[in-house]
C-alpha cells in the first residue's frame, strides 16, 4: 500500500512531544510490512535545513480569498522513508512549531494541510491512504472527505485520522477555513458549536476512520469526561474508531546498547544495572547509596500529567528514607514548586528543569521508578521506555498507562497502579511501592516482566496496516 502520513512533528526533524515519536518510529514499522510510506511535516524554520539537505521536488499556488500563496515542497531521506518539507508564506521560518495563537496556526496548519496532499498530485504519487495525526491535520481528512471526493484524483484515496490528544482541538480557526475555502458541509452540525471551527472536529467528522492510540483512551473519549463535548459525535462514529496502542523504537531505546549509560544491561543481567544508578545519584548530587529507592519524574510539568497533586506525596517519599530526581520543563509555577525540593531536601532531590534528551536516558536507566501520575494519557510513551529499561512505573490507571502497566498485585505485575486522581491515592501507590521495594526478590520480578514485555511498533504497525486495507476497501466500494 501507498501510505502518506502527515504530521506537525516527525522526530528526528521536528519534535516537541510524543506525537514527533510515533510520526518517526510508525513509518518504519509499515515499511518493514513492505509498505511504501512518506511522511509531510510543515517545512519550518525549527528544522535542520543544513543537515537534511532537502531538495526542492514542486511548487503551486494554494488558492484562497485573499490570493494565491505559494506551496513549496522539499524531499529529504530520513532512514529510507522519503519525509516532504511544505513551505510557504502562511508557515513562518522562525524557529518554532507551534505559534501562541490560532489566528498564526490555523492558516498554517490549513495551509499544510492542503499543500500536503495535493503535493501528491503534483508528483504523480498517489497514495491508497492518507494517514493524517492529530488537529493540525484535521482540515485534510476533512477535505477529502468533501471537495476531494468530487476530484477524480483523490476521489477514492481513503483516509485516517488519528487523534493524539483531544483537549488540544485547535478550536477558533474559523477564519482559516474560510480564506482556505474549506466547504462547509452539514457533516459539521454532528459536532457541538463550539467546535465547528475547530481542526480536530474537522477531522473528526471527515475522515473514512478514527483512531487513538490506546484502547482504554479509545473509549474514554465516548464519555462526558474524556470527550470534552466532542464524546457525542465520537460515539456516533464508534463504529469507525479504533484504539491501537502506540509502540516505542526498540533499536533506539535498547539498555544494552544505549550509549548514555554508563552499564549496559538486559533482563538477564539487571545486576549490572545497579552502576547505573550509582552514577545518576552521583551526577545528581545525591547521596550515592545503593538501598535508597530513587523515584524520577521525565515529563512536560502541566496539569494534565497530574504533576499539581504529586509534590506532597513525593516530600512524603523523601521523608520516608527516599530519593527524587526530577528533569522537565513546563508551568513556571510547577517548576516553581519543584524548584523548591533541591534546597529543602539537599543529596536527597534533584530537580533539572530543562530538556536534556541525553540526561533522560540516564534517569531512564538508573532510577528504581518513574511516577506517572496523569489526569489523563492517551497512550503515555515514557512508561513504556521506563519499564524497558528497568524502571518501575508508579502509574494511575486511565487510558495507555492502564493498557501498559499492570500492578504488582495481578500475574505479570510490571509497576503500581492507582485509580483515584487525588493526592492520596497518590501517596498509597508510593508507599506501597517502598514495600515492594523492600523485597528485592518482587522488585526484581516487577522489572524482569517490565523488561521482557514486547513494546516494539511492530505488533501496532500490523493492526494500522489491517485498519488502512479496511479503509481502502471500503472506499472503493463506494
Ligand atoms: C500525545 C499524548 C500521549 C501520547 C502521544 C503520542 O502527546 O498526550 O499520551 O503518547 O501523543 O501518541
Amino acid at each position: 500500500m501507498r501510505i502518506l502520513m502527515l504530521a506537525a512533528e516527525a522526530a528526528p526533524l521536528a519534535k516537541v512531544g510524543g506525537l514527533a515519536d510515533v510520526v518517526g518510529s510508525l513509518p518504519k514499522a509499515l515499511q518493514k510490512l513492505g509498505h511504501d510510506v512518506r511522511v509531510v511535516l510543515p517545512g519550518y524554520g525549527a528544522i535542520d535545513w543544513v543537515r537534511w539537505a532537502p531538495e526542492r521536488r514542486t511548487a503551486f499556488p494554494v488558492y484562497t480569498t485573499w490570493g494565491a500563496p505559494q506551496a513549496e515542497v522539499w524531499e529529504t531521506d530520513v532512514d529510507g522513508i522519503p519525509h516532504f518539507l511544505v513551505t510557504g508564506a502562511p508557515i513562518p521560518m522562525e524557529r518554532w512549531i507551534y505559534g501562541r495563537t490560532i489566528d498564526e496556526d490555523g492558516p498554517k496548519f490549513v495551509f499544510f494541510s492542503l499543500a500536503a496532499l495535493w503535493s501528491t498530485e503534483a508528483l504523480a504519487w498517489k497514495p491508497d491512504v492518507v494517514h493524517a495525526h492529530d488537529s493540525h491535520t484535521g482540515a485534510a481528512a476533512w477535505w477529502l472527505g468533501t471537495d476531494g471526493r468530487h476530484n477524480p484524483f483523490f476521489r477514492d484515496i481513503a483516509s485516517v485520522f488519528t487523534i493524539h490528544n483531544l483537549p488540544y482541538a485547535a478550536q477558533g480557526a474559523g477564519k482559516a477555513l474560510g480564506e482556505y475555502k474549506l466547504s462547509r458541509d452539514a457533516r459539521l452540525l454532528a459536532l457541538p458549536e463550539s467546535y465547528r471551527d475547530s481542526l480536530m472536529g474537522l477531522g473528526i467528522v471527515g475522515a473514512d476512520w478514527l483512531t487513538t492510540v490506546s484502547p482504554t483512551y479509545a473509549r474514554e473519549i465516548l464519555e462526558p469526561e474524556g470527550g470534552r463535548g466532542l464524546d457525542g459525535v465520537l460515539r456516533l462514529r464508534s463504529d469507525r474508531l479504533a484504539g491501537i496502542l502506540n509502540g516505542i523504537d526498540t533499536d533506539d531505546w535498547n539498555p544494552a546498547t544505549d550509549k548514555e549509560l554508563i552499564a549496559n544491561f538486559d533482563a538477564g543481567g539487571l545486576a549490572k544495572r545497579a552502576r547505573n544508578k550509582t552514577e545518576l545519584q552521583r551526577e545528581a548530587g545525591l547521596e550515592a547509596d545503593p538501598r535508597m529507592p530513587l523515584l524520577a519524574v521525565v515529563s512536560r510539568l502541566v496539569k494534565e500529567k497530574g504533576y499539581d497533586i504529586a509534590a506532597p506525596a513525593i516530600r512524603r517519599w523523601i521523608e520516608r528514607g527516599g530519593q527524587f530526581v526530577l528533569l522537565g520543563t513546563g508551568d513556571p509555577t510547577l517548576e516553581h514548586e519543584y524548584a523548591q525540593f533541591e534546597l529543602r531536601y539537599p543529596h536527597r532531590a534533584s530537580v533539572r528543569l530543562r530538556f536534556d534528551a541525553r540526561y533522560a536516558r540516564r534517569v531512564y536507566g538508573g532510577a528504581d521508578a518513574i511516577l506517572l501520575p496523569s489526569r489523563y494519557e492517551p497512550c503515555g510513551l515514557a512508561q513504556m521506555i521506563a519499564m524497558h529499561y528497568g524502571c518501575v512505573p508508579v502509574a494511575r490507571r486511565t487510558g495507555g498507562l492502564a493498557d501498559t502497566v499492570v500492578d504488582a498485585g495481578d500475574p505479570g505485575g510490571t509497576g503500581l497502579m492507582f485509580d483515584e486522581f487525588n493526592p492520596w491515592a497518590l501517596w498509597d501507590a508510593l508507599d506501597r511501592t517502598l514495600k515492594v521495594y523492600a523485597q528485592p526478590a518482587q522488585w526484581t520480578e516487577l522489572q524482569r516482566h517490565g523488561m521482557t514485555h514486547d513494546f516494539s511498533w511492530s505488533r501496532s504497525a500490523r493492526e494500522y496496516a489491517a485498519l488502512y486495507e479496511e479503509a481502502v476497501a471500503a472506499r472503493t466500494r463506494v
